[in-house]
């Protein structure tokens, strides 16, 4: 999708739709306003008799019959005047794709939201809107008939923006979505890509493929042979069910300057959950191809890393493993010692990412950052505490968890933090081991998990981000939020190193 930007009278230019807004209970006004002239005032007669309110996710689209240069003039409603934020703009965007695709256009001309009188200005609300846009547009055709592909779809976005010194802030947020959207896009394919071909192997293919010239990225990655003489015996021991074999992998990006801070984001990377031994029932394992949606989120963020340009070290860890019950499976009851020394009773095999991120932590601790941020679809708890849409945080170090919650915050993407209340530390003690991989039954499964992987960061800063929920959609509530993938966590990391730097 091309987005542009351009100066001047609707008068003057032409295509095929042409989009309008309205506020609630508003009047028609600016370029609305130039529209209804080029109807013949045919627009507001046709707001009064619908009753167009101008409610939020209200549409209304006239068919032109060729009086005017455009096929189609859409109005959508922007809802109460103080509600309209960064993140209505995204989701409008969104919804102006999909109007795009209903009327069958490639082509569009937007003089919509009032995005240079917003509290958040210019470039936010021009890179907001473009985001929306982009994701909103999002498809995974790779295993559909031709048929399907033939599907029209929006190809250019015009937004009409008559002063100049806005439109070039504007520009600039669309550039910025532009970047960050490639990498969500990369990792929306990834966790899309059915497990029987997307394995650890392909996995780590995908992290090296954002090796390129320039890019300041290198990478090392680990077989099965160097992972066990790392010690790596917990991954492995979760991913010896499988045919296919582990893989390790660890991404480093460099800054140009001197790097203000060292950080290493920790994904997980479990290309199957079948759940192993502990097997799985059939409902709950239908998704479990996205349960390397953390790694995706790693591997997303580093594609853009280059253009995003902090001035911060990066490095990109995970482990890929397939889980899988076999003859060769782990089983419940068995003990394994991690990277650094813990030794791990494993009672449930499908609790298995917090078993795998063992080693990856460990990995990462001993680099000796200044941070350490994991990415895992770890627990349904967290899907129970906050829903599908809510990320949960839990973290050892309160400067970090601000920092991320407010790029959280900046970024639209949904995330809560629950505490790591201490005596449920005693809920991941083992009798035999150090520690087990489950807790205490159901109850605060979320944070459980995170007290089982707090053994492996020592004493550095670390914040644990469970996106068991948003990281996937089976049920579509937003416009830019298609089935499947999300690539959540990509924006929020990019604006917490970027604020590093
Ligand atoms: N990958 C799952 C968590 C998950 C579930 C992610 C649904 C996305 C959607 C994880 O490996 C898992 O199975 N966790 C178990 C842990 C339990 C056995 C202690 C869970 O949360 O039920
Ligand atoms: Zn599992
Ligand atoms: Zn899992």
């Amino acid at each position: 999708m091309n987005i542009s930007i351009k100066r001047g009278k609707l008068a003057e230019l032409s295509g095929d739709l042409l989009v309008v807004s309205m506020h609630k209970n508003g009047a028609l006004a600016g370029a609305a306003l130039e529209a209804d002239a080029l109807t013949g005032h045919a627009l507001g007669e046709l707001i009064t008799r619908d009753k167009f309110e101008g409610a939020f996710g209200e549409w209304l689209v006239l068919p032109t019959f060729g009086r005017v240069p455009f096929k189609k003039i859409a109005v959508c409603g922007l809802g109460e005047k103080g509600k309209f934020d960064a993140d209505a703009l995204r989701k409008l965007g969104g919804q102006i794709v999909k109007q795009a695709k209903d009327a069958k256009v490639k082509r569009v001309f937007l003089a919509v939201p009032g995005m240079d009188e917003m509290e958040i200005g210019a470039r936010e609300a021009g890179q907001a809107f473009a985001e929306g846009l982009r994701l909103g547009s999002y498809r995974f055709l790779e295993y559909k008939s031709k048929k399907d592909k033939a599907d029209v779809f929006v190809e250019d976005v015009t937004i009409v923006e008559p002063h100049k010194a806005k439109a070039a802030q504007i520009e600039k947020g669309i550039e910025a979505a532009r970047i960050l959207c490639d990498g969500i896009f990369f990792a929306r394919d990834l966790v899309n890509t059915p497990s029987g071909h997307l394995t650890p192997n392909k996995l780590a293919d995908a992290a090296q493929s954002t090796v390129t010239k320039g890019s300041r990225i290198s990478i090392k990655i680990f077989d099965e042979a160097a992972m066990a003489k790392l010690g790596m015996q917990a991954a492995l021991a979760i991913g010896s069910g499988s045919v296919r074999a582990p893989v390790g992998v660890h991404l480093v990006y460099r800054p140009k300057g001197k790097a203000k801070k060292k950080i290493a984001l920790v994904g997980k990377a479990v290309t199957f959950d079948s759940g192993g031994l502990s097997l799985k029932p059939s409902d709950a394992m239908i998704t479990m191809k996205s349960d390397m949606a953390g790694a995706a989120t790693i591997i997303g963020l580093f594609k853009a890393l280059p253009k995003l340009a902090p001035d911060v070290e990066v490095h990109g860890i995970f482990l890929a493993v397939e889980n899988m019950p076999s003859g060769n499976a782990c089983r419940p009851g068995d003990i394994v010692k991690a990277m650094n020394g813990t030794t791990i009773e494993i009672l449930n095999t499908d609790a298995e990412g917090r078993v795998t991120l063992a080693d990856a932590l460990s990995y990462a601790q001993k680099l000796k950052p200044d941070a350490i941020i994991d990415v895992a679809t770890l627990t349904y708890a967290v899907v129970i505490a906050l829903g599908d849409d809510i990320a949960g945080l839990m973290t050892n170090n309160r400067k970090l968890s601000q920092k991320i919650l407010n790029a959280a915050a900046e970024s639209g993407e949904a995330l809560w933090e629950l505490p790591l209340h201490q005596p449920y530390a005693e809920h991941v003690k083992s009798k035999l081991a150090d520690i087990k991989n489950t807790g205490a039954g159901r109850a605060a499964g979320a944070i459980t998990a995170a007290f089982f992987l707090s053994h492996f960061v020592g004493e550095t800063p670390w914040a644990h981000v469970d996106i068991a929920g948003p990281s996937f959609v089976e049920k579509e509530t937003r416009a830019d939020m298609p089935l499947g993938g999300t690539g959540f966590g990509i924006r929020l990391l990019a604006r917490y190193l970027q604020g590093l730097s």
